[in-house]
């Protein structure tokens, strides 16, 4: 098996290739001057299994990604596995509103075109890999985080809404501590409410989990609720730290104790690594 690494998640691959034991190649990514992307991998050819590493975020990467799907088809690969570990368009899953595309199905076709299974962890909508016709797999990064958060005091583990309540429910199980969710109400792009906690926080030290954390809103006004019920502390874990504009400065501003995510997107706060969980799903192949 070969690791083959796109721009985005570096480490993250680089990481993967060492705990398999099994050969890391970096594709070259560049600009034309007209800012179309330029990918090569610098190979005679790559008659194995090859995995591709990359993310379909930001926009460029889609591209990048497409390239280096064709690139390693050409050099004559065995089969293509994609390891997507932040896949980005999986919150526009379905038509919300008329005349709407079904954006993470469109790009879930056009990656199905040239790979052999796919791998993502945490993915937002676990429907959209049925857009894929090959295998796939959503691995979850619960133990990852439980483990981290694990020697941190923590007393219950929380979801911001019921959509995460799962997630919630797979942290606290692992940890041995009771989970619950709370009550979201979105209001717009970057703000939400959040109802108090039905649990008593009063006194406690407290984990929420999310898939992912974008604008910070979200985890903000959880945050605060939470302190305003009588938290003693207030921490969050994420899988995905997409952070945008200025979001994790915001939040490691904020009332927060504590800011962590997962390295699936490479920023100042991706401590946990979930490259084992995609190595050990990979040995299953
Ligand atoms: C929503 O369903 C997701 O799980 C996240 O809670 C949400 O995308 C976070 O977005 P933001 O950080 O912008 O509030």
């Amino acid at each position: 098996m070969i690791i083959v690494g796109g721009s985005s998640s570096q480490d993250l691959a680089k990481d993967l290739a060492n705990i398999l034991g099994c050969r890391y190649i970096q594709a070259a990514s560049t600009r034309f001057p007209d800012g179309e992307n330029y990918t090569r991998i610098d190979e005679e050819s790559l008659e194995d299994d090859v995995v591709i590493v990359q993310n379909t975020y930001p926009d460029c990467n889609i591209i990048e990604m497409f390239l280096l799907q064709d690139a390693v088809s050409r050099l004559g690969s065995k089969s293509i596995t994609l390891v997507i570990p932040y896949f980005g368009y999986a919150r526009q899953d379905r038509v919300f509103k008329n005349g709407e595309p079904e954006s993470a199905k469109i790009l879930a076709q056009h990656l199905d075109m040239k790979c052999d299974r796919v791998i993502t962890i945490d993915i937002h909508k676990e429907a959209v890999l049925d857009y894929f016709t090959c295998p796939h797999t959503d691995v979850k990064a619960a133990q990852a985080i439980a483990d981290y958060v694990s020697t941190k005091g923590i007393d219950m583990v929380l979801s911001p809404d019921i959509g995460a309540a799962g997630r919630a429910k797979d942290v606290g199980t692992r940890m041995g501590v009771p989970y619950d969710h709370l009550e979201k109400t979105r209001l717009s792009g970057t703000e939400v409410k959040i109802a108090p906690a039905t649990m008593d926080v009063k006194g406690k030290n407290v984990l929420i989990v999310d898939d992912m954390i974008s604008t910070g809103g979200t985890i903000i006004a959880a945050s605060a609720a939470l302190r305003e019920a009588g938290a003693t502390s207030v921490s969050v874990a994420c899988t995905h730290g997409v952070f945008v504009n200025n979001a994790l400065e915001r939040l490691t501003g904020s009332s927060l104790d504590a800011v962590l995510c997962c390295n699936t997107l490479e920023t100042a706060a991706s401590d946990i690594s979930v490259a084992s969980l995609f190595a050990d799903e990979l040995r299953k192949c």
